[in-house]
């Protein structure tokens, strides 16, 4: 069988803050087969990871691509693999069959040819934790923060910890680490939002919005007035000189990453060897890729910490191929909150839809819909009016219901009302019926007793689109009308 396969690329290469204008999306044609005798598996991809490595990746040149076959340089037009989670939909190795779950090395694409040798991941215990989950804190992020909390700094009950981007992937869970292994956390991060969300449901002990203070050096002060004994960087720059700077003797630093300076170099910090030796500082560079002998403790504690409530997923989802270059942008200006990742395919993967399209790249709805319903349609339930109605319309089967629930299309533009084929509905008995939700509230034990059923056995899936705040209630409904949100809008005003 042959698929469209939607991937990302980039056009040039990178120097500076990403932009949406340096990617695009290509498609090409993928057979779902394997040659014969080849060990190579085809996986539909669930979940991709963002990650800021990618833009080294992305430059003419950085020393980081010489580092590992994972950091080689992307040339434009090429495919950019990625850690991903993902169903095999084809197998041509004996390790993997059609159905398994994995995680591993896929790629920025809606299906991903993987090659023997990366080893993907089975996931085994499917329903103990949501999927994602096995790409952010039971994922690589974890395993980093692991590695480079437990492994390299060595924590001791009473430490003072200190981690920067500590709203990011790997830095929640650093300081949610530190603090179950007994140590003081602060944290910093660029928002007050994720300065909330640290001290509030991860337990930091306290956090500071850096890009508010004038003072970066004076600021570590204030908040290790007896210093640092473990730094956690994740943004290098001038953090990393500020935090040098407050450190006790013996201190440690797991260097991790310096986001700060991908962008640009001349933010390369410029470090005290005078404190780094008097102070005997240890400052360790690591790659995760290095401790892939620990994932068994890794998975075994994180997985009873989560279990049990100690620690908490922090993750942010975006959906579509089309926006993973979006994502990685944000990363860069710091939308993100917690782990980023793109759900490829939310309605078929998620949700179990037998099928679904883009209705905005059809260019002929009424081919579209005969498409997808060969032999027609028995029950159109109607969201949005206008053309779709039409389309749904000449598409129908005899005694077809349509249940005329809202017509967003038309609130916004009275041009769009549908003309209805009346002879249609007269010779293929089609009802409509348009209902009001106002009139069923006698049905509403009913509803909420079968659909409670569903949702505690896991037969059925909430999806909210939860923005922040009062003053963010007119952009969430003029969202609504751009098609912005991804299930229930909802705007929380206070905390619970
Ligand atoms: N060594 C390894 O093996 C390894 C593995 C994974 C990740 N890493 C590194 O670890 C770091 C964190 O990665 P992650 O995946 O967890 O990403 P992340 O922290 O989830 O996302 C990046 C965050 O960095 C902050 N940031 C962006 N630009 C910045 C700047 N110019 N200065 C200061 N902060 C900036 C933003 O948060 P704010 O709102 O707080 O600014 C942003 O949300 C990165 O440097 C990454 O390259 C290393």
């Amino acid at each position: 069988m042959n698929v469209e396969n939607r991937y990302v690329t980039i056009k040039h290469p990178i120097e500076g803050k990403p932009l949406m204008s340096d990617f695009e999306v290509r498609t090409e044609q993928l057979t779902l087969e394997i040659q014969k005798g080849s060990k190579d598996v085809i996986v539909k991809n669930i979940f991709v990871s963002i990650d800021p490595y990618q833009l080294n990746r992305m430059k003419a040149e950085s020393d980081s691509q010489k580092a590992s076959i994972l950091s080689s340089r992307i040339s434009p037009g090429q495919k950019i693999d990625a850690h991903g989670l993902g169903r095999v939909v084809e197998s041509g190795n004996d390790k993997w069959k059609k159905g398994d779950l994995i995680t591993g090395l896929l790629g920025w694409e809606e299906y991903s040819l993987v090659k023997p040798w990366t080893e993907p991941n089975r996931i085994e215990a499917v329903d103990q934790f949501p999927l994602s989950c096995h790409l952010s804190v039971l994922g690589t992020s974890g395993l980093t923060a692991y590695a480079g909390l437990f492994h390299i700094c060595k924590p001791k009950k009473g430490d003072k910890v200190f981690v920067s981007a500590g709203a990011g992937s790997v830095g929640n869970l650093v300081g949610q680490y530190a603090k179950l292994a007994g140590c003081y956390v602060v944290g910093c991060a660029g928002s007050k939002k994720k300065v909330d969300l640290l001290k509030e449901k991860l337990g930091f002990d306290d956090v500071f919005n850096y890009k508010e203070e004038p003072d970066l050096k004076s600021a570590l002060r204030r908040y290790f007035p007896d210093g640092i004994d473990i730094y956690f960087d994740n943004v290098g720059g001038e953090m990393l000189e500020v935090a040098i700077a407050n450190m006790n003797a013996f201190g440690r630093v797991a260097a991790c990453g310096a986001i700060s300076e991908y962008t640009d170099k001349k933010k390369q910090a410029r470090i005290d060897m005078m404190d780094v030796i008097y102070k005997r500082i240890t400052i360790s560079g690591y790659l995760v890729s290095d401790y892939v002998h620990v994932y068994p403790d890794f998975v075994s504690m994180t997985s009873e910490h989560l279990s049990h409530g100690r620690m908490h997923a922090v993750e942010d989802i975006s959906h579509g191929i089309e926006n993973v270059p979006s994502a990685l942008v944000e990363l860069f200006e710091g939308v993100n909150i917690g782990k980023k990742l793109v759900q490829v395919d939310l309605l078929k993967e998620k949700l179990g839809f037998d099928d679904v399209f883009n209705y905005k790249e059809e260019p002929d709805l009424k081919s579209a819909l005969r498409r997808y319903f060969p032999d027609g349609i028995d029950i159109y339930f109607d969201n949005v009016g206008g053309e779709m109605l039409e389309v749904a319309i000449a598409n129908m089967n005899a005694f077809g219901r349509v249940a005329a629930c809202g017509a967003i299309s038309e609130y916004t533009d009275k041009k769009k009302q549908a003309r209805i084929d009346m002879m249609d509905v007269i010779y293929k008995r089609i009802t409509i019926s348009g209902y009001l939700v106002s009139d069923y509230v006698h049905v509403y034990p009913d509803f909420v007793s079968m659909t409670s059923e569903h949702l505690s056995h896991g037969r059925m899936h909430a999806v909210e689109d939860i923005s922040h705040g009062i003053e963010n209630v007119p952009l969430a409904l003029v969202e609504l009308f751009e098609g912005v949100n991804i299930g229930k809008k909802l705007v929380q005003v206070s905390e619970i």
